[in-house]
């Protein structure tokens, strides 16, 4: 207590670059705070439009998607502000017979039937009006505007992230506040301190010699043997720490040229790992697909549902990655045509053994028939593909010993398992007892 006379004026200074420090933090965040929340309120516009735009948007789904989108080009038009183009009675007329309407000789519906090369429209006589209203309801709602389910949260990914800054903007604010309110407290009690102790005139007292703990330390050998000791070993045991990770990529997880995620694809599409990696059946590579096989479904997939965005990547962010696709094998969505303009796209090799190492695919997932999981983890979870194992030659000899031969239905085995079996004495057989831990299996 009688000590603090001599740092007064240092803790004074201290005290107030803290507090000046903190009101300067609590207005910037307090202005970012304002940003967001402005942009939530200009972003709740209504669609004024006469039908129903959520019956419109299942009746759309169910009706006219596999032929329509909204705002792109696919078997037929862009359906997005079709109203403004036809009276609605002609686009009753339209979607309840079109070929009738063609055939009746109006010119506005011979001509785009003309420019979509003469592709017939199915007939929906069972809409009736009000459905048809419903529909171009849908089909009249602005663009930017998050799809609005009835009480249901907004699932747009630009008020999701706005949402979450402003809450994190909050409790950042009112830490900053608590943080500004106990400084105050400390520097008020220090003043009072400081006046008590002038008025009991209360000497200050000098300062004690120190005895220097440094000088205590060097004259006890024993304590100086016993830490050096502790730093020799904590030492070695950090080389060996860095040495043994030299060469070793573990969770190693490029950004790639195209943003592609296995998540999306092999998880909540469950597309078949071999379906693209279909040489992991038969070869040493598992190999990556070429961009014909993505194309096989991306012809028709141009965009990603609403559903599939999240807080992380929005909808825009995915659909730039597949026109990156299409950039690159030259495949222009609006006229659904090759270009045949096309640029390699350079994915980046992630799980890369050293040369003097041979591992083979086939070896292990159609004659051991391990799943790709064992070795690469829950990829179908992945966004962003990554290496799972460490690759050393440990987590290999490690898997042999530990893993038995599948020998059943495999003639080749037959002979070799009742030779071995005998020799080892046991039913089953390991692969390291195959000869799974002779090097040059593995070794070149
Ligand atoms: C089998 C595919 C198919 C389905 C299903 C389909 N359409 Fe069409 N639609 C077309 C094609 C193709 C055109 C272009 C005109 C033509 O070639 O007949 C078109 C044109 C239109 C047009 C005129 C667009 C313009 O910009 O001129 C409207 C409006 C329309 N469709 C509404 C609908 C509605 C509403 C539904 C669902 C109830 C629907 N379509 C379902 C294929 C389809
Ligand atoms: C629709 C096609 C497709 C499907 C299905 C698919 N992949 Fe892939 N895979 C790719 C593409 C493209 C890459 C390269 C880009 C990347 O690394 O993300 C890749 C990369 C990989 C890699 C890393 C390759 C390297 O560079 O070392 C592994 C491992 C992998 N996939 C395993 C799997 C597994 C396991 C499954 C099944 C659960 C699977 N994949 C399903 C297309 C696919
Ligand atoms: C068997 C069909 C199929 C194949 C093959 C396929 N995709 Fe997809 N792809 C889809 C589906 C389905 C979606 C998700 C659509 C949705 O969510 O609405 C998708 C979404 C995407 C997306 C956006 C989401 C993301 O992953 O970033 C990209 C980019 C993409 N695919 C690239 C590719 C590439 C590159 C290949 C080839 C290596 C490929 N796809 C092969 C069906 C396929
Ligand atoms: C026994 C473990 C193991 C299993 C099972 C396994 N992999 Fe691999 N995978 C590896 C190793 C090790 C590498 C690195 C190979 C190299 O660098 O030569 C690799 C590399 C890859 C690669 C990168 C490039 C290439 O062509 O080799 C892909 C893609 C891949 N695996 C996909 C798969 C798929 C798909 C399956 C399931 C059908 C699968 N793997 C099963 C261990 C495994
Ligand atoms: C998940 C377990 C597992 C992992 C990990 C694994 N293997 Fe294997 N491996 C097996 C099994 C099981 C067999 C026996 C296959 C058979 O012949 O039936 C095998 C067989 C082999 C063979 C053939 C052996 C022989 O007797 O002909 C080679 C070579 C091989 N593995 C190399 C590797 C290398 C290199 C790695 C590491 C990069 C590795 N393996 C990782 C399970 C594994
Ligand atoms: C099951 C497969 C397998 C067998 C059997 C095997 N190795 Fe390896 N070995 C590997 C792999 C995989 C690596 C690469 C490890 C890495 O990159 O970290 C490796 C690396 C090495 C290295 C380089 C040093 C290192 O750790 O990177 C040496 C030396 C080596 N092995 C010697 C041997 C000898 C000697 C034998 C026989 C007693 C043997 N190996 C048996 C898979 C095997």
């Amino acid at each position: 207590m009688k000590k603090m006379g001599n740092h007064n004026s240092i803790l004074k200074k201290l005290y107030f670059c803290l507090a000046l420090m903190l009101v300067f933090s609590a207005t910037s965040s307090a202005q970012d705070a304002a940003i967001p929340a402005a942009d939530v309120a200009a972003a709740a516009t209504p669609a004024a439009t006469g039908g129903d735009p959520v019956k419109g948007k299942e009746l759309f789904n169910a009706n006219c998607a596999a032929c329509h989108k909204l705002d792109a080009k696919s078997t037929g038009p862009a359906l997005r502000g079709v109203a403004s183009k036809y009276e609605m009675s002609w686009i009753y007329k339209w979607v309840h017979n079109s070929s009738e309407l063609i055939k009746s000789g109006d010119a506005a519906a011979v001509k785009v039937f003309e420019e979509n090369n003469k592709v017939v429209m199915t007939a929906f006589p069972q809409l009736s009006e009000g459905d048809i209203d419903n529909i171009i309801a849908y089909t009249s709602t602005p663009k930017e505007e998050a799809p609005v389910v009835a009480g249901a949260p907004v699932t747009g990914t630009e008020g999701a992230t706005s949402q979450d800054g402003l809450s994190n903007n909050v409790v950042l604010g009112a830490l900053v506040l608590v943080m500004l309110m106990l400084v105050a407290m400390l520097f008020l009690v220090n003043n009072v301190l400081r006046k008590v102790a002038k008025a009991n005139n209360i000497e200050v007292a000098p300062k004690e010699p120190k005895i220097s703990i440094w000088k205590a330390f060097v004259k006890n050998q024993f304590l100086v043997l016993v830490s050096v000791i502790f730093l020799l070993l904590v030492g070695a045991y950090l080389v060996y720490g860095f040495l043994m990770q030299v060469g070793v990529d573990q969770e190693y997880a490029p950004i790639q040229p195209i943003h592609y995620s296995h998540k999306i694809h092999a998880g909540d599409n469950e597309i078949n790992c071999k379906y693209c990696h279909s040489a992991a059946r038969v070869s040493k590579n598992a190999g990556i697909p070429s961009l014909n096989v993505c194309m096989n479904c991306h012809k028709n997939i141009s965009e990603v549902a609403e559903s599939t965005a999240t807080p992380e990547y929005s909808k825009a962010f995915y659909d730039e990655q597949i026109q990156k696709l299409y950039t690159a094998v030259g495949w222009d969505k609006t006229t659904q045509s090759y270009t045949g303009k096309t640029q390699p796209v350079k994915w980046v090799r992630i799980h890369n053994l050293p040369d003097f190492v041979y591992f083979n695919h086939s070896q292990h997932v159609t004659v051991a028939g391990i799943e790709c999981q064992t070795c690469h983890g829950p990829v179908e979870e992945y966004e962003i593909q990554k290496q799972f194992a460490p690759l050393t030659m440990g987590w290999c000899i490690d898997c042999h010993r530990k893993t038995d031969v599948k020998m059943e239905g495999n003639e080749y085995y037959t002979k070799i398992h009742e030779q071995l079996s005998k020799k080892y004495g046991v039913d089953k057989l390991t692969a390291a007892q195959m000869g799974g831990l002779e090097c040059g299996k593995c070794h070149y």
